[in-house]
């Protein structure tokens, strides 16, 4: 039996990840989330803390597990992250490093490193116009990588601080040589769920789009049609997740990897949208600010070291996404 703590187990990726451990006969799975989870999850779990990360009792709470894998989901997205950047940082960087100092203690106590899985962002690239974004095409974990948000400041910063508490931790003390945590990282595009709406990120437009129609409401898109960046269906964004911590350690030539699946522009997925629900009213109203953040983030990430360090391969394209998975799902859901 092993023990996994997810956090933000209440958002979006955490739904679909407490589905998959549900249907792991050897995995106990705690809980985290600042709201309460809904009684269907708490029910899936074996324990559950309604608590902020940043809170340090809860740290200190948690010490006494034997947590082998900790999926640290909770974070505030990139819009609600410009509302309030103070709070997000201390969500963002201060909660991650409580998780990173909590999986060291329990690594050294353990004597096993706990394996950290951070999902990261495509905020972290930072074009600095339309013309470069172009140009740019597919970018590689190492370009661009001048944020222009919160959010993506706050994960870039992040995924140095998993690879510091990883490999260098305490470079001048007697800790130095031991290895307690073992970070690992994906940079996720914008993900689309089926069964859950986001809230508060700049990426939303899309499962929005999606949602609304499916429910017969009209829909005003906050971004121009030509917006494009990387998107990605919610079961292949598990799948990474899984996929990665399973991945044998000697295989990573990375601390974080770009994953990619599709990368429409808006008018594309407002196409499917028009063709699998024919009724559905889009019309486009950018919002300045959020299109901006969007502009600034890639069209298209460059995941070859994904695919040829641990396997990763996409089960779904743009049509594959829309007529196998959200679509049928999204269908059944408000036909109740
Ligand atoms: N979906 C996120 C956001 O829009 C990007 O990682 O903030």
């Amino acid at each position: 039996m092993s023990t996994v703590l997810v956090t933000g187990a209440g958002g979006e990726i955490g739904h679909s990840l407490l589905d998959h451990f549900a249907q792991q006969q050897n995995t106990k799975v705690i809980a985290v989330d600042l709201a309460q989870l809904p009684p269907a999850y708490a029910q899936k779990v074996h324990k559950v803390y309604q608590a902020d990360i940043s809170d340090p009792n809860l740290i200190s709470d948690l010490e006494s597990e034997d947590i082998s894998e900790l999926y640290h989901l909770a974070a505030l997205l990139s819009t609600s992250a410009e509302k309030n950047p103070e709070r997000a940082h201390a969500v963002n960087v201060n909660g991650t490093l409580g998780l990173l100092t909590l999986s060291r203690k329990i690594g050294e106590r353990v004597g096993v490193p706990v394996k950290f899985l951070f999902p990261s962002t495509i905020a972290v690239y930072g074009l600095k116009s339309l013309e470069q974004k172009q140009q740019a095409g597919a970018v590689n974990e190492d370009q661009y990588l001048t944020p222009t948000t919160m959010y993506g400041i706050n994960k870039l910063y992040c995924e140095q601080l998993g690879g510091y508490m990883s490999d260098r931790y305490g470079q001048l003390s007697a800790s130095a040589s031991k290895k307690n945590v073992d970070f690992r990282a994906l940079r996720f595009p914008g993900l689309i769920s089926a069964t859950t709406i986001p809230s508060g990120g700049t990426s939303d437009y899309a499962p929005e789009m999606i949602h609304a129609a499916a429910q017969g409401k009209p829909y005003a898109c906050f971004v121009r049609p030509d917006t494009r960046i990387p998107f990605m269906a919610m079961p292949d964004g598990v799948k990474a997740l899984v996929q990665l911590a399973a991945a044998n350690a000697d295989a990573l030539t990375k601390r974080v990897y770009n994953i990619g699946a599709f990368a429409p522009s808006a008018e594309e997925i407002a196409e499917m949208v028009q063709g699998a629900f024919p009724a559905a009213q889009i019309t486009y109203e950018p919002h300045m600010k959020r299109q901006a953040i969007v502009d600034s983030w890639c069209a298209d990430v460059n995941d070859s070291a994904a695919r040829k360090d641990w396997g990763w391969v996409p089960d779904y394209d743009l049509n594959k996404a829309f007529n196998d998975y959200l679509i049928p799902i999204i269908s059944s859901v408000y036909a109740g």
